[in-house]
């Protein structure tokens, strides 16, 4: 049974494959055409966090390729404690041919997968975002075709989004520069596996974001403090003060450079305005295809568990 709960899951040939399909499916939702990939399918979502772009273009996706979804928040589910996860995950296999799950322990979704019987994927925790890296490096080469060589600079928390970045990196062969305040970068155990699957992955860690910004290709950047960090806001405001993305740092980038953003966004935190409406911003487009991957990753996963 496959799943997709890191992208430390797939191999970078089923990474491609994975692109390939969500590029078909975005070209045929384009057309007009809606074909019935998924009829009959049922996928249940469960989130214990907010979401406007996961829940709604999964469901939106699933509703294009003719199947069903069900939406349930975490304590609904009985995650709060009222059956235990493995009861849930048992439950859910039986009626769902996925469930996809938002949550903050990484764990969680691990056992959900463990117990299930079928297709589980992470919509975020608080460790990795794969759906939302699978979309980026499937907009970055939109934009720029072959990403091999290219220099993708995080600028922000080492968070769940810049953890999953640079995986897809690992599997695109991008370089990825991560500019965080000290205290915020990737951890060395993280570094440390990502290094030792992609061994010719260059990742550099530094607290000097207009260096970081030389030769960019891509900008991103994310929230300075994720869901479930909330207390912290005031306290990483101040810490992240110098990691704004401004049209100053844009422009210190290479001529062509692409401003990325998963969303949602502080404006006038870690991001001006400007930079949100530039013309070197391509964040709607990334919004968008956030439902084209979450096409094709479902197709996908429901070919291969076919098989086995
Ligand atoms: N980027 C992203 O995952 O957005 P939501 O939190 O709205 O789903
Ligand atoms: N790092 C953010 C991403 C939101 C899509 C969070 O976890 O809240």
């Amino acid at each position: 049974m496959r799943h997709l709960t890191s992208l430390f899951d797939l191999t970078t040939a089923e990474v491609d494959e994975i692109l390939k399909l969500a590029n078909q499916l975005k070209i045929e939702t384009k057309a007009g055409t809606r074909i019935a990939h998924c009829a009959g399918r049922v996928v249940v979502q469960v989130f214990e966090k907010p979401s406007l772009r996961t829940r709604v273009s999964f469901e939106a996706g699933i509703s294009q390729l003719s199947g069903t979804s069900i939406f349930l928040s975490g304590k609904e589910a009985g995650l709060d404690g009222r059956e235990t996860i493995e009861d849930i995950s048992r439950v859910l296999g039986g009626y769902a041919d996925i469930i996809i799950l938002r949550t903050f322990s990484q764990q969680l979704i691990e056992t959900v997968a463990q117990h299930a019987g079928c297709a589980v994927i992470n919509a975020l925790s608080d460790d990795y975002h794969p759906c939302q890296a699978l979309t980026d490096v499937m907009t970055i080469q939109e934009h720029l075709g072959d990403i091999t060589g290219k220099n993708i600079v995080y600028v922000g928390d080492g968070n769940n989004v810049a953890k999953s970045l640079a995986i897809a990196c690992g599997h695109l062969k991008a370089n990825i520069t991560i500019a965080a305040p000290d205290g915020y970068w990737l951890s060395d155990d993280f570094v440390n596996r990502v290094q030792k699957e992609f061994s010719a992955l260059q990742l550099t860690q530094t607290n000097n974001p207009q260096e970081a910004a030389t030769n960019a290709d891509v900008i991103y950047t994310d929230v300075w403090a994720s869901m479930g960090q909330e207390a912290e806001k005031e306290k990483r405001a101040a810490e992240f003060a110098d990691f704004q993305v401004n049209r100053e740092l844009l422009d210190a980038a290479n001529d062509d450079v692409l401003f990325m953003h998963c969303l949602p966004a502080r404006r006038g935190l870690e991001v001006t305005e400007e930079a949100m409406d530039d013309s070197r911003s391509i964040i709607f487009n990334q919004a968008e295809n956030r439902m084209h991957l979450a096409k094709g990753l479902m197709l996908w996963l429901l070919r291969q568990n076919e098989k086995s």
